[in-house]
């Protein structure tokens, strides 16, 4: 029957295209057999991840570089917007991925975490000094980043007239800023290099609205590479390298307790 050959050989080669073009996971072997590790950041989150002219720069830029020395390996960037980082581990075109992502049920459906790299969590800012407080949002207009636990948790407050958007943290801020907004939500250590950085802003930090953990995070199931990841991550923690990128960008060991 050369007609079912026919349609047998030409599914076969479907197939076979079908698997070359899909990009494959890359293991811990092939990672190391390629002597770097593809990282991803987004590169507008200072103090943790951000640009200092065109060098990417900050806490979890220098974890990372450290950690990926640990692992006898070199470090390619990658920087893209907030929202594109964990799909992109999806679809294989980084190894890891390291841009304040906290752990989140959620979130560990889709993404492999690995151990915590911080412990932080949301704070109420505004101008005003009477909003500082989850009961004083209540009809007021906040400021957070799209995708990002702020986001989830703003909306979690009742009563809160109007949740505004921003593709990028710092024009989150800025809304708050130029008085569009009553309030933002961002990370305690973001917040406080905010103020530090432009005193006459006239920002005020208030309360925690949550606590979360924070971790880096590999394509779901690559276990052996978060496995490695996290030998890597002790490692930094014990020998005092943490403790000191730690302190240089944000005063403060903080590693979770
Ligand atoms: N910690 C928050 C979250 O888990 C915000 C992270 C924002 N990171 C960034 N690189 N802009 O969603």
């Amino acid at each position: 029957m050369p007609y079912l050959k026919t349609i047998l050989a030409l599914s076969l080669a479907l197939l076979a295209g079908a698997t070359a073009s899909m990009a494959q996971a890359r293991s811990l072997e092939e990672i190391k057999a390629s002597g770097k590790m593809i990282v991803a950041t987004e590169g507008g989150y200072p103090p943790f991840n951000y640009f200092q002219g065109s060098k990417l720069t900050g806490f979890e830029v220098e974890l990372a570089e450290a950690i990926v020395k640990k692992m006898g390996l070199a470090i390619e960037w990658k920087s893209l917007s907030f929202d594109a980082l964990l799909a992109g581990l999806k679809q294989d075109r980084w190894d890891m991925v390291i841009a304040s992502f906290g752990i989140t049920d959620e979130r560990a459906k889709a993404v492999t975490f690995n151990s915590p790299e911080y412990c932080s969590g949301g704070v109420i800012v505004s101008r005003d000094p009477a909003i500082r407080t989850a009961a004083s949002l209540a009809g007021k207009t906040v400021a957070v980043q799209t995708g990002t636990t702020y986001l989830e948790n703003v909306k979690k407050v009742p009563g809160i007239k109007e949740v505004k958007n921003f593709p990028q943290d710092t024009d989150a801020r800025s809304a708050l800023v130029n008085g569009r907004v009553d309030a933002w939500v961002s990370d305690r250590f973001v917040v406080k290099t905010a103020i530090e950085t432009s005193p006459k802003s006239g920002l005020k930090s208030g309360d925690f609205l949550y606590v979360e953990k924070i971790a880096s995070a590999v394509k779901k199931g690559n276990l052996p590479l978060a496995a490695a990841i996290d030998r890597a991550l002790a490692e930094v923690m014990a020998d005092g390298t943490y403790k000191a990128i730690s302190e240089k960008y944000l005063k403060e060991d903080v590693r979770c307790k």
